[in-house]
């Protein structure tokens, strides 16, 4: 009996410990029970920031993030790996990187158009922070560029039809 009573407080004491975690009661507690709070909170919360960047693209017609991170002033290297099988013929990526304020639909609209320059629009060039080659399945293209200004820039891959699935955000902070 005294033991199954016992039993019960120490259940009861694991229950507060576990409802009370992060709020310390002024509990007008007699048998007073201490709390020792050794909570570790904020662990993993920050994306990673880094200037050496990868990302890739399949014969899916996807890229493997939408959302990249950049610090500013700082050289950052781009590396763009198409992971699939398909020739650039037929299933090429590129990843361009747009000026803050450029209208990415009528960009790519044009981007289309150029095919013999793989998609690059030379009327575009004042738009294009940088951009890697169009490349296909196996291949992979290096670049490295500098973002001076802080802000979110839209990338996306020029490839006829892919923009509508293939695009994201460099982030630059
Ligand atoms: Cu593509």
């Amino acid at each position: 009996m005294n033991k199954k009573i016992k039993i019960s407080i120490v259940a009861l004491m694991g229950f507060l410990v576990i409802t009370s975690c992060g709020k310390k009661e002024a509990n007008p507690a007699d048998q007073s029970t201490e709390i020792n709070e050794t909570t570790s909170e904020s662990e993993g919360q920050e994306a990673a920031v880094s200037n050496v960047l990868v990302i890739e693209g399949n014969d899916q017609m996807q890229f493997s993030t939408n959302e990249l991170k950049a610090v500013a002033g700082k050289p950052i290297t781009l590396t763009l790996k198409h992971v699939g099988k398909i020739p650039k013929e037929a299933m090429g990526h590129n990843l361009v990187i747009l000026q803050e304020g450029t209208d990415e639909a009528a960009f790519a609209a044009k981007a289309i158009t150029a095919k013999e320059t793989d998609y690059i629009p030379a009327s575009e060039k004042s738009s294009i922070v940088a951009h890697t080659k169009l490349i296909g399945g196996g291949e992979e293209d290096t670049i490295e560029f500098t973002i001076d200004k802080k802000g979110t820039y839209n990338f996306l891959c020029t490839f006829p039809g892919h923009v509508a699935m293939m695009k994201g955000v460099l982030i630059v902070e």
